[in-house]
């Protein structure tokens, strides 16, 4: 790729898939907060995913099943109001497109409407295509997720690495190529070889953007409260930590614990 980096004021569908032509690389994390987000966003992120994994980190939920809609758009409504520059991708929950496409485009658009998102995202390949076409039929920009789709968790048994063997990677394949054709504007693989994923990524024209996929693709997501180092029960590989901030704000709010006990918090400059 060329030296210079393109400047983006505002992201958009289009900037993703210009990033992927020019060969920068595209960042995404998560938020689901207002505070977050703002901070994420002035950090110059390229894309924030409302993820479904909410669920687990603000709600404390096993898997990311249990969030609703409701749930969903009051997460992305708040990260919406934070940002300046990212473009904003919301899930869609569990349930709430997989049973026919009109209950999908009614998701889709509830999301949009009331969160004020730029585009939602949808775990599944061929399974889910008449939900997506729906959804793009009505000027809703789509990311694809394939590899290890947390929603199908059970029907898995583990989180362990996807497309392993020779049968669901072709698959893979052919669902990445799908989600190109039917207009999806990028694609989200999970857990899956490096190898598979970069062939994935050099085969399609859309963004193809891992977590725990490898280097080869055209950008990286991750949890956010994962990367800062929040979260302490989850020691994937593929994480990488660029903060402690479980033991510092251990730390923080022992010591603010011990100042109130011992009266040293609040001092004379600190009161009316
Ligand atoms: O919900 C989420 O955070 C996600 C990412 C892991 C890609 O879907």
């Amino acid at each position: 790729m060329s030296g210079s980096k393109k400047e983006y004021k505002r992201v958009t569908v289009k900037s993703l898939i210009e990033m992927k032509s020019l060969g920068e690389k595209i960042s995404m994390l998560t938020a689901y907060d207002y505070t977050m987000a703002k901070i994420v966003d002035g950090a110059g992120i390229d894309v924030i995913l409302v993820g479904d994994s909410a669920s687990n980190v603000m709600a404390g939920h096993e898997t990311t099943l249990p969030i609703t809609l409701d749930q969903m758009i009051y997460h992305a409504s708040s990260v919406v109001r934070a940002i300046d520059r990212a473009l904003v991708v919301v899930d869609l929950p569990f349930g709430t497109y997989q049973s026919d496409s009109k209950e999908a485009l009614r998701s889709a658009i509830r999301i949009m409407k009331e969160s004020g998102g730029h585009a939602v995202k949808l775990e599944g390949g061929k399974e889910i295509k008449d939900s997506i076409k729906k959804i793009l039929n009505a000027g809703i920009p789509v990311m694809g997720h394939l590899g290890l789709t947390p929603q199908s968790i059970y029907k898995f048994g583990t989180y362990t690495v996807r497309a392993k063997e020779d049968e669901e990677a072709q698959q893979l394949i052919e669902d990445a190529k799908l989600l190109e054709r039917l207009g999806c504007f990028a694609l989200v693989l999970e857990k899956i070889p490096a190898a598979l994923a970069q062939q994935v990524a050099e085969s399609i024209s859309i963004p193809v953007i891992g977590i725990g996929a490898g280097g080869g693709v055209d950008g990286q997501v991750l949890v956010l409260h994962d990367m800062l180092g929040m979260t302490q029960e989850f020691h994937p590989r593929f994480l990488r930590r660029y903060l402690s901030l479980h033991e510092e704000m251990t730390t923080a709010i022992s010591e603010y614990v011990s100042d109130v006990k011992s009266s040293e918090f609040p001092n004379e400059n600190e009161q009316y």
